[in-house]
Order: C-alpha cells, then structure tokens, then sequence
C-alpha cells in the first residue's frame, strides 16, 4: 500500500468515526518561540489541550508534516529520518482509552490488514507520579491482545511529553514484529535489534507537568496520537528500509546509477535530507545562520557533502531534485508549483559552499596527515575552530570526516571555543527553550494580542498594503514583520506606538467566535491567507478596533496589557519591514 493510501484510509477511517479533518501545520511555526520546527502532531493543539475550545470540535485528525532534528547525524543508518509524516486523531476531552484503543486496533487490523498476532503493545508500569496503567491492559485484552504481548515499562517508555514542561500523560504503544528470531531471552519491544517496530503511539494526556516537575490533573482527559507514516509504508509494502519505500526508491536508484564510488549510507544521506530540503523550503524555510534556517543550510551542506563523496556530478542535482519531487508530489500538490523556487534555493545553497567544500576538504587532509605523521590521533578544538573560522567548514563536517578517517575529535575544547564565538555561528537545535512547546506563558499571550493591535495600527498610519508576513514572540519582546515598501519614520512610528497604547487605555474587551473560513472573511477579519486554515477558524475581535483570524489564547481585556513601546524598526528583506517592540509595566 503506498504512502498517500495509508493517509487517506487514516483519514477516511476517523472520518467515518465523528473526527474532523484539519490542516497540517507549517513545518516552521509561526508565534511560537520555543521551537524551529514542528516536530509532532500536538504542537498546533497545545492549546486546546490544555481545555480552549477548538472551532472544529472535540473530535480531530489530521496528517502533520514534522522534522526532527536530534538524531540528524544518525541519518544513513537503515531507519533515522528527520523529516516524516505523523497521521494522528483527537479527542479533545471526549473519548478516552476504551475507545481510543478499540479504533486504532479495528484500523489496524481491518483497514490495514495487519494481522493482530503480528501486534505486541506496551503500557505505563506506574510510578510515584500515576499509578500503573491497568485500564489501558484491559482494553487491550478486550479487543483480542494477550496478556504475554501486553508489555510494562516506566516514564523512559511509556509516558510523553515535549521537552520539559506542558500536557502531558502515560501512553501505550504498538509494535509490529516483524518475524525476526529474539535477540536475546529478554528481547521485548523496548528492545532495537530490529524485531519490534513501534507503528503508533496513543497518548492519555491528562496531566501537566509544571517547571519544578510537579504533576497536576488537567481539566480535560485528552487522546494524542501519532502514526508515523514512512515507517508504516515500509512494513505494508515489506520493505526492510523507508528509503526502499515510493518515496525514496526512484532517488535511491538514480543516485546509484550516478555514484562512482557507490555507497548505501551516503545515498541515504542524500535521499532524505533532499526531500527533507525539499519540504522546509517549500514550506518557507531558507537557508541562514540561525535557527531553522542554519538547520536547513545543515541538510544542504551535508547532502551536498555526500554527492561529492560518491563522485556524483553537481549539476545532476537538478534532475534530482526533479525525481523527488515527483515521488512526492501526489501527497503535497504545492511542491508542483513550488518546484522551480524550491530548485533555486537549493543550487544556490550547494553553489556557495562547494567552494567551501573544496577547500576544507583540503585543509582537513592537511590536518590529517600531519596529525598522523606525529602519530596522533586526535584533532584539537582549535583546528577544528580554525577550520571553521577561516575555510567555513562546518565542525559537524569536521567530525563526520574524522569518523571516516578513524581520527577523533576533542570536541570539548572546541565547545569552549565555540561558545565563546556563539553569536558568530549559532548551530541552532530545534528545541531552544526549556518549554519545548508551544509558550502559554501570560506575558507571550500579552504580547500576542499587542501584536494585533500593532497590525492594526500599522495599517492605519501607512495603508492598507501592510500585511503580517511574520511573527515572533518571546517573553521579552514582541517581533512583526510586514509588508512596506520603505524605512517608518520616526513620526510614523510614534503615531503606531500612540495609536496602540490609545487602544490599551480604552480597556477594549477581546472577545472570541468561531464561524467559517468565508464568514470570517466576509466580517472583514485580516489574516495570513496564504496559511491553511481549516473549514471553521476562530477570530479574535478586540473592542471595535481589530478583528483578526488567530488561535489564540489571548488576554480578555487590552487594559491588562501595560505601556506599548517600539524599541526597533528595520528592514527584514526585500519589501519587509521588521519592528520589535516590548510591553512594560
Ligand atoms: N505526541 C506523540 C508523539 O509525538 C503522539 O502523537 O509521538
């Protein structure tokens, strides 16, 4: 079965079963500080996890697009990918573990046709925190699981959450086996020799866990699961790896045909950081030095590494990237009409650093024989610096190249380094706060309804061509970017700051309704339609001042807001202005 009919049965199947369908998210969210990516189905609904209501209701699906980043430089072995697809259901407060287990079996055994004694699961063993998970075994036993596949294991296992602090709970997982003899006498799911693959996670969010660790019981039992679809695709169509699956295999073949020194971790390397090039940049992504931006010059560069390696011409990269995009295509139709923009960014990015490349390459081997002309082993930090500072090769490389060569790499001493020169060259990592998720704290969602007002009052004083073109909000400041030909002045700016504060003092009450895309925009409410929005939206009025399609949460009542000031306006490219502002008490 390919990899756009299991998403579409996904769909079809919770469809069928009261769920509404909503959008993907984009892979790199907007309003949301905490995080360069979207690395998992919640991430767009933590707040109505947390008990706002959502427009679409209580019963949710959808396919998310997600990267995740920390085992990038796993990628080459036969399963690590950081780009993937998680399908996932929802119950926002409605149903719980009964159900929620009983549909995932009856999809995968009926729709999917897995056999269930192929299916082993796996429960919370209970802790100090919640008790063990008895309810979730029963159900287990009730649709035809036996006690001898139903497995226990603590919070390493079975319990999720996104990085440290937010929603929260004890999960159950499935496994396929896969028919591999055990490893061991002790070989069970948790195990990674190969015979268990984890196909879906089904997470009995009822808890937060606070900063200092402290768990409390949401006001809401709510169902979060996640089905990765790559891997999904893989055991349907028995295949040993993704990369053997539709979405790989034509690249993996055309590379092959290429290579002059063929070699399977450098094509998967390849593969999947294309198409994970492939997706960032068609959702917006450019290559930069900070953030996702430096994540994503990362995949190039490192792609662009591999091609070389395997002696494969540059200027093949173009028919490459074709042959993805057509394996790909069927499941995101935008990627057709994105494809030349996605194309340019991508020879572009491999046009800057090949000279790059060349040149570290050589230095590195440089290093290398001097290192082993001494009988040394081991490269300082301060080469490694150096290699970065003066020949830009980036240290990630510098390992990776020291592994092939069997030298090592005092990284500590170059992480002192580094952290000196951090602002030079940041390495970003997807998850950047401690949160791990999206902000909720109250001083964000101030600056969240600040920034409406900021909009609003920006198309007042310089015209309605102003449009949000981006977003930011931390704790300590607000940043907005929009559309505008030319530098604010002085004067403008300090009508905006006026126009708002105003806003401010007159205690406008924010109020919320949900209604359809169409009504929305027939209300006159402004949005960033070039985002997809599901069939009902929310929109946030604030008093008779802004009207606005949003998310949410924000404050009740602008009088909560404090003093407006614009600390900043610059230019963020071309025709795009950026202000940073902050609220003070
Ligand atoms: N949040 C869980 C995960 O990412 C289930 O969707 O695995």
């Amino acid at each position: 079965m390919k990899a756009i009919e299991i998403r579409n049965k996904f769909l079809n199947f919770f469809e069928k079963n009261g769920h509404k369908i909503i959008p993907s998210a984009r892979l790199i969210p907007e309003n949301d500080p905490s995080v360069l990516f979207n690395t998992a189905g919640m991430q767009q609904l933590v707040p109505y996890l947390l008990g706002e209501k959502h427009p679409e209701g209580t019963r949710l699906v959808d396919y998310q697009k997600c990267v995740r980043t920390n085992d990038i430089d796993e990628v080459g072995d036969n399963r690590h990918l950081t780009y993937f697809e998680m399908l996932g259901n929802w119950s926002l407060g409605d149903y719980f573990k009964e159900e929620s287990i009983k549909m995932s079996f009856e999809f995968l055994t009926k729709e999917l046709e897995i056999p269930a004694e192929k299916l082993s699961v796996t429960c919370f063993a209970g802790d100090a925190d919640c008790e063990k998970d008895n309810l979730t075994a029963e159900c287990w036993k009730k649709v035809g699981i036996p006690e001898e596949r139903i497995y226990y294991f603590g919070k390493e296992d079975n319990w999720w959450i996104a990085g440290e602090e937010g929603p929260c709970g004890p999960d159950t997982e499935m496994f396929y086996d896969t028919g591999k003899p055990k490893c061991s006498e002790g070989c069970n799911p948790a195990c990674d020799c190969g015979k268990y693959i984890e196909i879906w996670n089904n997470v009995f969010m009822e808890f937060y866990k606070d900063k200092d660790g402290k768990y409390t019981k949401l006001k809401q039992h709510n169902v979060d699961t996640g089905l990765g679809l790559e891997r999904m695709a893989m055991i349907l169509q028995g295949k040993e790896t993704p990369f053997d699956t539709e979405l790989f295999f034509n690249l993996m073949e055309k590379l092959k045909e290429l290579a002059i020194e063929e070699n399977i971790a450098s094509r998967r390397i390849v593969a999947e950081h294309l198409r994970s090039s492939i997706m960032i940049i068609n959702d917006g992504g450019r290559p930069s030095n900070v953030d996702s931006g430096y994540i994503l010059r990362r995949l190039i560069r490192r792609m662009t590494r591999h091609l070389n390696k395997m002696g494969i011409d540059l200027s093949k990269l173009s028919d490459l990237i074709d042959i993805e995009i057509d394996a790909l295509k069927e499941m995101y139709p935008e990627l057709i009409e994105n494809r030349e923009k996605i194309k340019n960014v991508l020879i572009e990015e491999k046009n800057k650093f090949t000279k790059t490349l060349k040149n570290g390459e050589r230095e590195f081997e440089k290093v290398s024989n001097r290192l082993k002309n001494n009988g040394k082993d081991t490269i300082d930090g301060k080469t490694v610096f150096n290699l970065y500072e003066t020949y830009g090769f980036p240290p990630e490389m510098t390992v990776e190249l020291a592994n092939e060569n069997n030298l090592k790499v005092d990284i500590k001493d170059y992480d002192i380094l580094y952290k000196e020169h951090q602002e030079k060259s940041r390495m970003g990592s997807e998850v950047k706060f401690k949160g791990g998720l999206a902000d909720q704290s109250e001083k964000s969602i101030k600056y969240h309804t600040a920034t409406h007002l900021l909009h609003k009052a920006l198309k007042i004083v310089l015209g309605d061509h102003v449009n949000q073109k981006g977003s930011n909000i931390t704790e300590e400041r607000l940043r907005f970017d929009f559309s505008h030909p030319c530098k604010v002045t002085k004067e403008e700016l300090q009508k905006v700051e006026d126009i708002v504060n105003e806003q401010i003092a007159r205690n406008l009450e924010v109020t919320c309704e949900e209604m359809t895309l169409e009504e929305a925009k027939a209300s006159g409410a402004i949005g960033l339609f070039e985002n997809k929005y599901g069939d009902r939206v929310k929109v946030y009025t604030i008093g008779d001042f802004s009207k606005e399609i949003c998310g949410g949460p924000h404050v009740t009542n602008t009088g909560k807001l404090g003093h407006f000031k614009i600390k900043k306006e610059e230019a963020s490219s071309a025709g795009v202005r950026r202000i940073k502002a902050v609220l003070e008490n």
